[in-house]
């Protein structure tokens, strides 16, 4: 038996920063839409310019595992690097790598590269778990580095592209080590080489590679079983070398199969059983019918267990042999969700040529989850890539076929683009020498100690244009163009073509409601000057009322200048969903209680039972999430009517059907069981998200708000004066809280959120007061509050709102317009705790900015100036003239809708 204690301790990934969209090189290729995208199931291809090679990819990656780690460079002993990307016949990457090591007196590290085609990586790491194990350890650390460009001839291979690094990290103390049976399967064939040395590119032959792939697959889980391994199809996690997507779903459905030929699964679905009687084989070589079964029986174990595993090769595409390792990463980034300790991973390694191999990791303890930590970063650098167009990825490789074997080059890609502390090639000599540099840093959002700590951090963007104000100032004053190619040059990924219609198509639309018979377009803007604990947000908002988003705008820039929004977070992801139940001894008081009290002695005896029954059959995808349902109790609220209550952890969805479901699911579950022999009334979520509640608040110096000759203090205590009125009188509450809603639900319609359940639970919270057991009614308040704070003798206007906001970051409507996910990246994508943050923010913003007014000069003067152009426009004046309609307007002193006409008429003469 092997030691437990020594394996991999970290893995890291490097990707280039330029990247390709595969959705546009179909339309470049003029192939059918759907070929890469739905076909290989790819998403984007890493690609690096002339500036990166396969030494400066390795020696980045290296130096990003020892820095995450912060291991001394004299306590490694062994790096050993698996590539297919060669630059030299003869000299290793490894003795590149050793660059890194100038400065250190340890030059006593084993290892060179290993190749054959994908498998490469796989060999350095069998090497080095060979080593650990072997009398020769000397107990420090070793180092695997998986790096490759994998790049094609043009044509549709180039659509399996890609690029990236992987490092791995061993020594003692692991939380990953490898089991003792593995299986091989080596192969002489070609279907995929690189037998031209003059040229970069293989030789592919596609669908034989394919079957070469699976075949080895088989053989390689044959040869296992043979061996005595052991797979426990039920808890084991697959790990699979990855060339693109769809080929990983062929694999899980061949080892499925392979389940099934064994007698080891005959599955529910009573036609796969009779046919696994008459049908023997491999899985590519059955018949169509029998593997759509396959499919459709296994397809919700594929979405689970390793659809999050290709999110890395999605991304970046082809690793080669950092593939299988890439696989392994996206699996462990979603342990949080599965909880892999004691966890076993099976992984299949694939090398053309062909070599494969299966063999077992498995996961010791919880510590795996500090590589989760260490790869933090991963989204934010996702985030921060540049997208290229296929045009300009076709010039890089037009140019790196020149520069490929030349001497005496200079690299001319931009230094600028690359990821900060990325080695770069900075020439070649005479004599085919190489030199390279690292790209240094300053900017502490790319630091590597601070990457951790970025995860949910604000658009990074925003942070290298700092301060906000210089480029936002007057961004109102800017024609509508300006401000599109503004935010074109900051958020690349944001597509403003789909913006300017709406984005709804009338196929899309009629696919949403019934009945449908057109689209309606409601304008977006931003709101700017935002800083909500400490970070600067730009925050779109949808709404048809002129003034709200300029209102929000300045609000928040008076906010901000007075250290912004404080903003926290009450509770946890929690929604309640409902049974409502009639007592059915209502009219007999003894016989009432009686009966609930026997209820409530049924449910308290079995309800870790019920808990437990909902998370595994009800709502066990968003268990293994992380959430589920985590208490039930009942609520009586009067002699006739109880309910019973189920508080659900719906995590970043708002899980509005599936609480719905768990209502109807469980009611059928309690009465079968005899839990409440009574059918319910009804069963159904309840909006009013109690636990899901957050606050904002403020604090400016009174100094701060004076206007004119009114000073700040005096227009601090009418604020605070307007709020008591809003208390004894529900008609200017309604308004007040109107104001708060202008801001929440502008931010709402803009990211797809269910606004009516929004507003209907903010409306309900205005009116009950609660306390640890219930729920009470009372008089319809004001949400905002105010006070004055005196602090070293410094008078403050102190503002705060607390809401419930029932929101979600998936699901929902959020998919069905391509513009709420432009929107979700102009904030960044925020979690859903960060987007109620926002919300609520900005609902502050909104109020304080229309009490400001409404106790100065009065709303009217800044409402009616940018109102004036609603006014033009129902006077018929056309959009082109409505700015000149405004100004004639002002100008006469009147905005209405007889001046509007007067200019009209003017106009037409
Ligand atoms: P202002 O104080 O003159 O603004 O406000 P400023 O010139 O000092 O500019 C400050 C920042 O505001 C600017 O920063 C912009 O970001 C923004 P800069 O670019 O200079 O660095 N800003 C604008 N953004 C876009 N378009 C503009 C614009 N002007 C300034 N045209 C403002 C002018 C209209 C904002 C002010 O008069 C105001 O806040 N009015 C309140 C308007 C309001 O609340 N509207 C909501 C509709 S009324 C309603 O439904 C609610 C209500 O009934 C609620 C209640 O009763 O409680 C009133």
């Amino acid at each position: 038996m092997l030691s437990q204690t020594l394996g991999i301790i970290d893995i890291q990934i490097y990707f280039p920063r330029y990247y390709l969209s595969q959705m546009e090189l179909e339309k470049y290729d003029k192939i059918p839409s759907g070929k890469y995208t739905i076909g290989l199931g790819q998403t984007s291809i890493s690609f690096p310019d002339d500036t990166e090679d396969i030494n400066s990819i390795s020696l980045t990656i290296l130096d990003k595992l020892i820095t995450k780690n912060s291991i001394s460079l004299k306590d490694i002993s062994r790096i050993e690097i698996g590539t297919e990307t060669f630059i030299d016949k003869s000299k290793s990457i490894k003795t590149h790598l050793m660059d890194i090591f100038s400065s250190s007196t340890n030059k006593d590290i084993e290892g060179v590269t290993v190749s054959n085609a994908c498998y490469g990586g796989t060999a350095a790491l069998l090497n080095t778990f060979n080593y650990l194990h072997s009398k020769f350890y000397d107990n420090k650390y070793a180092i695997v580095i998986c790096s490759d460009i994998a790049i094609y001839n043009k044509g549709p291979a180039r659509a399996t592209s890609g690029c990236g690094a992987i490092g791995i990290l061993f020594g003692k103390g692991s939380c990953i080590s490898i089991e003792d049976i593995r299986a091989s399967y080596f192969i002489n064939v070609y279907d995929f080489y690189k037998p031209n040395p003059k040229s970069e590119y293989p030789v592919v032959d596609g669908q034989f590679s394919l079957k070469c792939y699976l075949e080895s697959l088989y053989e390689c889980l044959r040869k296992f079983i043979e061996k005595g391994g052991v797979i426990n199809y039920d808890n084991d996690y697959f790990c699979f070398h990855c060339p693109y997507s769809k080929l990983v779903e062929k694999a899980f459905y061949q080892v499925k199969c392979f389940q099934i030929f064994n007698g080891m699964f005959y599955g529910k679905n009573l036609n796969l059983k009779n046919k696994v009687c008459d049908v023997k084989g491999k899985f590519w070589e059955l018949d169509k019918e029998f593997q759509e079964d396959v499919k459709k029986e296994f397809y919700e174990e594929f979405k689970l267990k390793i659809l999050p595993g290709l999110f890395i090769c999605k991304n970046c595409g082809n690793l080669y042999t950092g593939s299988l390792y890439g696989f392994l990463l996206s699996i462990i980034l979603n342990g949080n969700k599965f909880d892999l300790v004691n966890k076993r991973l099976i992984m299949f390694s694939y090398g053309s040529g062909l070599a494969s191999t299966i063999f077992v990791l498995k996961v010791n303890n919880a510590m795996y989850k500090n590589i989760i930590m260490r790869n933090m970063d991963i989204y934010n650098l996702f985030n921060e890539r540049i997208k290229l167009t296929p045009y300009e990825h076709e010039l890089i490789l037009v140019k790196k076929e020149k520069m490929y074997l030349s001497n005496n080059y200079i690299p001319s890609g931009k230094i600028d683009d690359l990821f900060p502390n990325t080695y770069y090639l900075t020439k070649v000599d005479e004599k085919w020498r190489r030199y390279y540099k690292k790209k240094i840093s300053n900017n502490p959002h790319f630091s590597i100690t601070n990457q951790n700590k970025i995860f949910f951090s604000e658009n990074p963007k925003n942070k290298k244009i700092k301060p906000q104000n210089d480029i936002w100032k007057g961004f109102y004053n800017k024609s509508i163009l300006e401000r599109q190619l503004q935010i074109k040059k900051l958020y690349q990924n944001v597509d403003l073509e789909k913006m300017k219609n709406g984005g709804l198509n009338l196929l899309r639309a009629d696919n949403m409601v019934e009945n449908c018979i057109g689209v309606l377009s409601i304008p977006v803007g931003l709101g700017l000057n935002f800083k909500i604990n400490s970070k600067e947000y730009i925050i779109p908002m949808c709404t048809e009322e002129p003034s709200v988003i300029a209102a929000a705008s300045s609000a928040a820039k008076l906010i901000s200048k007075n250290n912004g929004f404080n903003c926290y977070y009450n509770n946890k992801p929690y929604m309640i969903t409902q049974i409502h139940y009639e007592n059915p001894f209502y009219l007999n008081e003894i016989e009432s209680k009686k009966y609930l009290n026997n209820i409530k002695n049924i449910l308290k005896t079995n309800k870790k039972n019920i808990i437990s029954h909902c998370n595994k059959n009800i709502c066990n995808k968003m268990f293994l999430r992380g959430g589920g349902v985590k208490n039930i109790s009942i609520r009586i609220i009067s002699n006739q009517f109880f309910i019973l209550e189920i508080i659900v952890n719906t995590c970043e969805s708002m899980g509005a059907n599936l609480l719905t479901k768990i209502s109807e699911e469980l009611s059928k579950f309690l009465y079968n069981k005899n839990i409440i022999k009574i059918k319910p009334l009804m069963c159904i979520l309840s909006n009013f998200s109690i636990y899901k509640t957050f606050t904002s608040e403020f604090k400016i110096k009174t100094s701060n708000l004076k206007y004119n000759e009114i000073d700040g203090k005096k227009i601090a205590e009418k604020i605070i004066k307007s709020i008591e009125i809003a208390k004894f009188d529900v008609f200017r509450a309604c308004t007040n809280n109107k104001g708060i809603m202008n801001g929440i639900e502008a931010v709402a319609i803009a990211l797809g959120q269910d606004v009516r359940a929004i507003e209907a639970g903010i409306h309900v919270y205005a009116c009950v007061e609660i306390n640890e057991e219930n729920v009470f009614y009372s008089n319809y308040k004001p949400l905002s509050s105010y006070k004055i704070i005196t602090e070293n003798n410094e008078s403050f206007l102190f503002g705060t709102l607390t809401v419930p906001l029932c929101i979600g970051t998936v699901g929902g409507a959020i998919n069905s317009n391509e513009i709420y996910r432009n929107n979700f990246q102009i904030l960044n994508n925020p979690n859903s705790e960060w987007l109620g943050y926002i919300m609520c923010a900005v609902g502050l913003a909104q109020n304080f900015a229309a009490l400001r007014k409404l106790v100065t000069e009065g709303i009217n003067k800044g409402h009616f100036n940018l109102h004036a152009k609603n006014v033009a426009i129902r006077a018929g004046v056309p959009d082109d003239f409505v700015k000149d309609a405004v100004d004639f307007m002002v100008k006469k002193n009147g905005i209405n809708e007889e001046n509007a006409k007067e200019f009209l008429r003017n106009i037409k003469k």
